[in-house]
C-alpha cells in the first residue's frame, strides 16, 4: 500500500506515518528528515537546502523530485511507503504519477490530516526529538516518561529544529496554503483523497486512520 499523508507543519504527518511504519510495515518517506540528515552530514543537498528551510521555504522542486525519485527505486519500497513531506507542489505531484509509473506502481490513498491552524505553532515550539533513535516528544502533549530519558533508548541528548519558531512558522503556513493546498483538488479529481481529523488526541487519529485507510473494519 503506498500513501501520501498530507497537512500543513505540525498537523502530525510524521507521528502517524512513524506509527504506520511500526505496526504495518511500510516504509515512511519523510522528505524534512531526509533533508535534516544530508544537513548534519554536509552534503551538498544539506548545504543548499540548509537556509532554505531555516526560513521556512520550499526547497526547489528538481531537488525534492531527484531525493525521492532515487529513494522510491529501492527495494525496500516495493513492499509500500508512506509519503510525509512530499509531494508539496503540484509539479511534484505530476513527478510522482510518473515515478510511480516506472517503478510498475501505484498511489492507493492520500490522506489530508485536517487541523485548527491557530493551533500548530503551540505543536511545533514543543517538538523535541531524541538525538541518538529520533523518536518524537512534545513538552506538553508527549513527554518523555522520565524527565530527560527517551522512552525508547534511554538516551539523553535531545534537539529541536531551526524551523519550529513563530517566525519561520508564518512562511511555513503560507507556503502550504499557496503552494501544497493545491494539490488536494488534484488527488480528489482522482478518487483517492481521505480527510483525518487531526487535532483528536494522537491515538484517535491513528485509529481514523486506520479506517480511512481500510486497515481496520
Ligand atoms: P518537514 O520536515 O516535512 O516539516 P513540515 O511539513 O513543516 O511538517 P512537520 O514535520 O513540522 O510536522 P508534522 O506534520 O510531521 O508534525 P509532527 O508529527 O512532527 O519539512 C521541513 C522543511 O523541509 C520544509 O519547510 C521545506 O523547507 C523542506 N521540505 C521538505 N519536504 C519538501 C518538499 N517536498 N518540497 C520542498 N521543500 C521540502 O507533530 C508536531 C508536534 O505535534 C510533535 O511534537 C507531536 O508530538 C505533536 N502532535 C502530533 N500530533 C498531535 C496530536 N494529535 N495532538 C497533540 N499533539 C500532536
Amino acid at each position: 500500500m503506498n500513501i501520501i499523508l498530507l497537512g500543513p507543519p505540525g498537523a502530525g504527518k510524521g507521528t502517524q506515518a512513524r506509527q504506520l511504519e511500526e505496526k504495518y510495515g511500510l516504509v515512511q518517506l519523510s522528505t524534512g528528515d531526509m533533508l535534516r540528515a544530508a544537513v548534519r552530514k554536509g552534503e551538498p543537498l544539506g548545504q543548499e537546502a540548509k537556509a532554505i528551510m531555516d526560513r521556512g521555504a520550499l526547497v526547489p522542486d528538481e531537488l525534492m523530485i531527484r531525493l525521492i525519485s532515487e529513494r522510491i527505486a529501492q527495494p525496500d519500497c516495493a513492499k509500500g511507503f508512506i509519503l510525509d513531506g512530499f509531494p508539496r507542489t503540484i509539479p511534484q505531484a505530476q513527478a510522482l504519477d510518473k515515478m510511480l509509473l516506472n517503478v510498475n506502481s501505484k498511489l492507493d490513498a492520500v490522506v489530508e490530516l485536517k487541523v485548527d491552524e491557530g493551533k500548530l505553532v503551540e505543536r511545533v515550539a514543543g517538538r523535541f526529538t531524541c538525538a541518538k533513535c529520533g523518536e518524537g516528544y512534545h513538552d506538553r502533549f508527549k513527554p518523555t516518561r522520565a524527565p530527560g530519558v527517551c522512552d525508547q533508548c534511554a538516551g539523553t541528548d535531545f534537539s529541536r529544529r531551526a524551523d519550529d519558531n513563530a517566525e519561520a512558522m508564518k512562511t511555513r503556513l503560507k507556503a502550504y496554503r499557496d503552494e501544497t493546498a493545491p494539490i488536494l483538488p488534484y488527488y480528489a479529481a482522482r478518487g483517492v483523497l481521505k480527510a483525518v481529523d487531526g487535532m483528536a488526541p494522537m491515538p484517535d487519529v491513528f485509529r481514523a486512520l486506520e479506517g480511512a485507510l481500510g486497515l481496520v473494519v
